[in-house]
């Protein structure tokens, strides 16, 4: 089955094909990331247009990177929440246009979904059971996926997400939007335990994350090293991005750790685009193999927002729920993961 996958809940405009769920042959993302680095974030008008703008053009280059035609696509899949809620409709009202004028079915998915299903493109053999870390600038949550289209959510934050923080922390420091890989190439040049980072474990729930103090203590830390100093030197900022960077995989690999052993789960995946960070896969892959549990996580391509990994979950979705969504369908911002 050919599916044609639309991305728009943010900055990047994706259109992407895929045979049966998990072979890409085409993959185009149009990022915003130049036009939003200005303003140190994402500026949801602004990625409105852009998405406007572009995404035609995206549509076709991902036709004829995958010597396809329109007429070859038996799926549309599209992003219809959670996200920017302009953005998605420019996605969305586009699946509809091209589902009405060709007569190919529609099913809007969820982005969350996407970037776990971003795993099963990277990691051919892999199928559920699976616990699954989902770390993004949007949303962080410890799932367990019983089976294709059924989870079961553990743990999540109650504030910040993990990719919002690393932004955060990283606009303070100076870094450039988006702060995540900048703070992690700054990390690597820095010397462990220079400074000391708390994290919180939020009461009753061992299994939710609370990034909201850390990234407190650390903006307070580099406003009070500044006031003393001025500004800071290279050093600092390594060592800063270092110590800030060893708490989060304190924070993630104690818990995906332990709930792995608690449910007996002996294949954890990662997703979303913090499990770009080379430092969080290695460090959860070495604490997972002393346990012997395996760990998958998506190529880099496939971590950060793409449609290929919505092309994905719409087959998923259609093969296991047989679902087409119906015109009427409305964009979701704050859709939820699991019903
Ligand atoms: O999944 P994604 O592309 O968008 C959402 O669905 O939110 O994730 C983007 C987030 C940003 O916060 C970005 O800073 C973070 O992923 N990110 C990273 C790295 N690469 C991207 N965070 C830490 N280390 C990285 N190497
Ligand atoms: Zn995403």
């Amino acid at each position: 089955m050919i599916v044609l996958g639309i991305e728009s809940s943010c900055d990047e405009t994706s259109v992407a094909i895929v045979k049966d769920g998990r072979e890409v042959l085409s993959n185009v993302i149009s990022s915003q990331v130049d036009i939003h680095k200005i303003y140190g974030g994402v500026v949801p008008e602004i990625a409105s247009r852009k998405h406007v703008e572009v995404i035609k053009y995206v549509y076709n280059t991902a036709l004829k990177k995958a010597k396809l035609n329109i007429d070859d696509v038996d799926l549309i899949a599209v992003t219809q929440g959670p996200g920017l809620v302009g953005a998605l409709l420019v996605g969305l009202s586009f699946a509809k246009g091209l589902s009405m004028s060709t007569k190919i079915p529609y099913i809007g998915v969820n982005h969350i979904e996407g970037h776990i299903c971003a795993n099963y493109i990277t990691n051919k053999s892999l199928v559920p059971p699976y616990l699954c870390l989902v770390v993004s600038g949007g949303h962080t949550y410890l799932v367990e996926v019983l089976d294709y289209k059924k989870y079961k959510i553990h743990g999540r934050t109650i504030d910040d997400a993990c990719g919002e923080c690393f932004d955060k922390v990283a606009r303070v420091l100076g870094l450039p939007y988006p702060g995540g890989p900048k703070l992690e190439a700054r990390a690597k040049q820095g010397k462990k335990n220079q400074y000391k980072m708390p994290y919180g474990e939020v009461d009753g729930s061992k299994y939710d994350f609370t990034f909201s103090g850390l990234k407190s203590h650390c903006i307070n830390l580099i406003h009070n090293l500044k006031e003393k100093t001025g500004a800071l030197n290279g050093t600092q900022i390594n060592d800063i991005c270092r110590s800030f960077q060893d708490a989060i995989i304190e924070a993630l690999s104690t818990r995906t750790l332990s709930l792995a052993k608690e449910k007996n789960i002996n294949i954890v995946c990662m997703c979303g685009g913090v499990s770009a960070n080379e430092s969080i896969r290695i460090n959860l892959k070495n604490i997972l193999k002393e346990n012997n549990i395996e760990f998958y996580y998506p190529d880099k391509i496939y971590c950060t927002d793409n449609a290929a990994m919505i092309a994905s979950c719409g087959y998923y979705e259609y093969k296991y729920n047989k679902n087409i969504s119906s015109l009427d369908i409305n964009a979701l911002p704050n859709m939820e993961f699991v019903v």
